[in-house]
């Protein structure tokens, strides 16, 4: 399992980790935002400034085939060996992708992650699922492997806008939901138009927690860990559904691509209103949630013209076997129900539920 090293001063931490590693050649990753954002904070500190510094676009556009070869190929050129290391310091674009780079090359260095929005220090930095988009499909090609170690500063949080707080506080929530009520309590009570940084890092350190015990239960997703994907089904449906809009902001419904956490939020009314008639979670819960979640991240235009197709999008889970939409549902906080499915006339229900309820 890998080490997770929360902290306010990166930079010693960092130094420590190069120092227990031993490694003949150091390769920075970042994208072209966290290059000029957040190298800043790291590069004084030693080895950083002399190792290989390989810069990648910053969009999931990016997170392709030619990403990983340019990667692969200035490692090479850079003198890497398998007793290289590499760290990935971004969003989980840059940890996604790096540590799918450093699994492969020369069969495998190990990776250092450091993750820069809350959406990477809170999920995808986190529990070694590293990969590239591949044939339209998300993450479809990639290796379970464990970062050598996760360096969060809570210090990054503070240059994240409101809508990159709330993206990655989606998946907080939902490792509330599956947690403990004094948990997801102080979750629905924080102030997310104010925030209170220390109390926000307090809560990243429990949410992490949450998800490094259910990954060390469960590394690779045959039970346990898919209570990680609890909002997720109906989620990447909202996702790949808002995606289309891409090159057509005009269109009458007003949609837009969204970021990832604001589909998870979605996708947590959905399932938890399934959950509420197929698994007996608490309505007066689901209502508080719900609320909670308007409030903070509004809502998704759908109309049911578009219940095909977002049960289409459902149908084509990578979560999904033999035919059956795969959802994580819950029978109260912290009670997971993995492998459930529904009826499409309970999708289309709960479908009416999101846009009315
Ligand atoms: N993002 C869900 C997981 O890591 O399993």
């Amino acid at each position: 399992m890998d080490k997770v090293i929360i902290t306010n001063n990166v930079c010693q931490q960092l130094t420590e980790v190069l120092r227990e590693i031993k490694h003949d050649r150091l390769f920075l990753l970042c994208d072209t935002t966290t290059y000029s954002l957040c190298y800043p904070t790291i590069k004084d500190v030693e080895g950083i400034s002399e190792a290989t510094h390989i810069i990648i676009g910053g969009t999931d556009t990016h997170k392709n085939l030619d990403t990983i070869a340019k990667v692969w190929t200035e490692m090479g050129n850079g003198g890497g060996t398998r007793h290289s290391l590499m760290i990935n310091l971004g969003g989980g674009m840059v940890t996604d992708l790096g540590g799918f780079a450093a699994s492969t090359f020369k069969r495998g260095i190990p990776f250092i992650n450091i993750p820069t929005t809350l959406l990477s220090m809170v999920d995808a930095s986190v529990g070694g699922k590293t990969g590239i988009n591949f044939n339209g499909l998300k993450n479809e090609i990639g290796v379970f492997n464990q970062p050598a170690t996760v360096l969060i500063d809570t210090q990054f949080l503070r240059t994240l806008d409101y809508q990159n707080i709330c993206s990655g506080y989606a998946e907080m929530l939902k490792h509330g939901l599956i947690s403990d009520m004094k948990t997801f309590a102080e979750l629905l009570s924080f102030d997310l138009n104010n925030v209170d940084y220390a109390h926000l890092a307090q809560m990243v350190s429990t949410s992490v927690e949450v998800k490094e015990h259910i990954v060390a239960e469960d590394p690779q997703e045959h039970g346990i860990r898919k209570a990680l994907n609890l909002g997720h089904t109906v989620g990447h449906a909202f996702e790949s559904f808002a995606l289309q809009f891409e090159n057509k902001p005009e269109n009458p419904q007003g949609i837009h691509p969204v970021l990832h956490g604001y589909a998870v939020a979605w996708g947590l009314i959905c399932e938890l209103y399934l959950s509420c008639i197929k698994t007996g979670f608490p309505t007066n819960i689901m209502r508080q949630t719900v609320q909670f979640i308007k409030d903070s991240y509004g809502t998704l235009s759908v109309t049911c013209n578009d219940y095909p197709q977002l049960f289409e999008l459902m149908t084509h889970d990578k979560k999904n076997t033999a035919g059956t939409i795969n959802f994580t549902l819950l029978g109260g906080i912290g009670d997971i129900r993995i492998n459930q499915t529904a009826t499409k006339e309970e999708i289309y229900e709960m479908l009416d539920f999101f846009r009315e309820g």
